[in-house]
């Protein structure tokens, strides 16, 4: 894998884009005031309240609550993860992403003749349908297997002719052109050195990355024959465990995706979109993975796993299952469907028809539900041995869980399947600490003396996100330090970052908390004062007085500290003592 992207490239991609362009070319912005307005994207609207600020660099829906940088909204956007973000916003400007690391990292060659060759086989394969020879057998298959043109193309379905040497020849002109398809695994070397045609004889699926590139291939044979599916191996640019097929065509689309469908197959993606469900996915030939759950939660909040019902199906949905359990937060719907026997979404949809696979779907069994269901059979609850054993039987699963909600209600149902209390079966599992154990944890002694004033530090930080430029009122940031106030650190961390980076906007800012807890604070408290728009000089004395109070309190907190040993103090700090106390008033 590659290794980190350096942190100083991300502040200078920051500041080189305008977060106006960046969504301007997705969603058209309209002047208004000092902000730019737009009906927002991630909600519906007919008045606008999607605001972006070019000063800030940051945007905010008062609709929704929708916020976030240039990098989130393309994140959002384009349901990308961050690297993916950092990647496109990179390319817009003709740059490429370093990685730290150097050796450690492998780099290799570019990748970008590798996309372009496979685009060149997508491309070449589609015309084979058109013109070879030997089309009309693949038209028949396909006309058989019910797909029509338009489907077909949406796909960018092909034919690769029966024989060796046709995309060989087609593409492979010299002798660096075919390395890199060898690379690409559309031609294949044997031992004796010679370059031959992967896919022969087959109706050939592209499969695309997040951007529609054509990473890899699935060929399906005519008739009968061995393989059934041939797929491209792993290479440079395409890893199994992590693409699903289907997924760049769903997002292309429809805008909203309010559910995506897991199938097993190539064909039941596409003959689902011959009956208009257009939100179905499938792995390629491999179990759903931690990578492709994370990038379907990512794309919408709910999930149906759309299986066979037999065993290996079953199996399947379970491991699945068992992967999409550190995702579950609230607001992520997991739900399994198993087919008759004997069926799959292909066969399947062809005698429901649209309505009546959507009224299947609508049926499917909830997580949970088909979590107790499982683990039920394999304990007798009416007794208590049997109770001891589900709770045993589920530990495992349900420490995956992440804390919050959804896990609560988790436990809910096991405390009353197992007729056990929460809180004891909490202990039971060694949980997550119970608000009452937290509340319990002692308090630190200066903080207590200086409670009653919690939101000096976050005023300060919130003045900082609104102006970043407002840090250089504050000196040298260490003073503070010492102040026992909750973000405090953070405070200071920021102060030290603006010092050295004088020019970073809130966006930038930002971004340098993106992958910590305190960055959704961050970023709700910058969203938040999207709202204020207080004149220059008003930010600067707010900022100030803050400040002032920051290290009144820093002094009264010292002060409080040598009081407390007072009898033990050395002449020195005897004599800041009386400074303090005649310093303060
Ligand atoms: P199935 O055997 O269920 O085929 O494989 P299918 O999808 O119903 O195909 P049709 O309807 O006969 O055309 C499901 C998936 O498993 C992988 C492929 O991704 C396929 O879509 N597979 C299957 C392979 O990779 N290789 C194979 O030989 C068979
Ligand atoms: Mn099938």
């Amino acid at each position: 894998m590659a290794g980190r992207i350096p942190q100083q490239f991300i502040d200078e991609l920051i500041s080189r884009v305008d977060i106006v362009d960046v969504i301007d070319a997705r969603v058209p912005l309209k002047k208004k005031g000092h902000e730019h307005v737009a009906c927002c994207p991630f909600h519906n609207e007919k008045t606008p309240s999607f605001t972006v600020s070019q000063t800030k660099q940051f945007y905010h829906c008062f609709g929704c609550g929708a916020h976030g940088t240039a990098l989130g909204f393309l994140m959002e956007y384009e349901h990308l993860d961050f690297v993916e973000a950092v990647e496109k916003l990179a390319a817009d400007l003709g740059q490429t992403v370093p990685r730290e690391g150097g050796d450690s990292a492998p780099r290799g060659p570019s990748p970008q003749p590798l996309y372009e060759l496979m685009e060149q086989s997508a491309h070449y394969y589609q015309q084979q349908l058109r013109r070879h020879p030997q089309r009309q057998r693949a038209i028949d298959y396909l006309k058989k297997r019910g797909l029509s043109g338009e489907v077909a193309a949406t796909f960018g379905i092909g034919y690769a002719p029966d024989g060796k040497g046709h995309l060989l020849t087609a593409l492979g002109q010299d002798k660096e052109i075919q390395d890199r398809l060898v690379t690409t695994g559309m031609l294949i070397e044997n031992d004796g050195g010679r370059r031959y045609d992967r896919f022969r004889d087959r109706i050939m699926f592209p499969i695309r990355d997040y951007r529609g590139r054509v990473i890899a291939f699935g060929g399906r044979i005519l008739d009968k024959g061995e393989p059934k599916y041939l797929n491209s191996p792993e290479t440079p640019i395409f890893h199994k465990g992590r693409e699903l097929y289907g997924l760049y065509e769903v997002r292309q689309a429809l805008r909203e995706i309010p559910r995506l469908l897991v199938v097993e197959g190539y064909m039941d993606v596409v003959a689902l979109a011959q009956f208009d469900i257009r939100y179905a996915v499938a792995t390629l030939g491999t179990a759903v993975t931690k990578d492709h759950l994370e990038r379907l939660f990512r794309t919408t909040s709910e999930v149906v796993f759309c299986f066979d019902g037999d065993r290996a199906g079953r199996d399947a949905a379970w491991r699945g299952l068992e992967n999409a359990l550190p995702l579950m937060r609230e607001g992520h719907q997991l739900h399994f469907m198993f087919l008759p026997e004997g069926e799959d979404p292909d066969t399947l949809v062809r005698s429901t028809g649209k309505d009546g696979f959507e009224q299947l779907i609508a049926k499917a069994q909830p997580l949970s539900e088909y979590f107790f269901e499982q683990m039920g059979r394999q304990a007798d609850i009416s007794q208590l041995d049997g109770r001891a054993r589900l709770v045993e039987l589920c530990r495992p699963y349900l420490s995956k869980l992440p804390p919050g909600v959804y896990r609560h209600l988790m436990m809910d149902r096991l405390a009353q399947l197992a007729h056990m209390e929460r809180d004891a079966l909490e202990r039971i599992l060694g949980g997550e600490t119970t608000p009452k154990a937290a509340i319990a944890a002692p308090p630190k002694k200066p903080a207590a003396a200086v409670r009653h004033q919690p939101s000096l530090v976050r005023s300060a930080i919130s003045l900082l996100l609104q102006r970043p430029a407002l840090a250089q009122l504050a000196g040298e940031p260490q003073h503070l330090t010492g102040l026992q106030l909750p973000g405090t650190q953070l405070l200071v961390e920021m102060l030290d970052l603006l010092r050295h980076h004088p020019h970073l906007t809130t966006g930038a800012l930002l971004e340098h908390w993106r992958e910590s807890d305190q960055g959704k604070h961050l970023f709700a408290l910058a969203q938040r004062d999207m709202l204020l728009s207080a004149a220059e000089d008003d930010l600067e004395q707010e900022f100030s007085d803050t400040l002032q109070r920051l290290l009144q309190q820093l002094r009264r907190q010292r002060r409080l500290e040598l009081e407390h040993r007072y009898t033990e103090l050395s002449e020195e700090e005897k004599t800041e003592y009386s400074q303090l106390v005649r310093g303060s008033s």
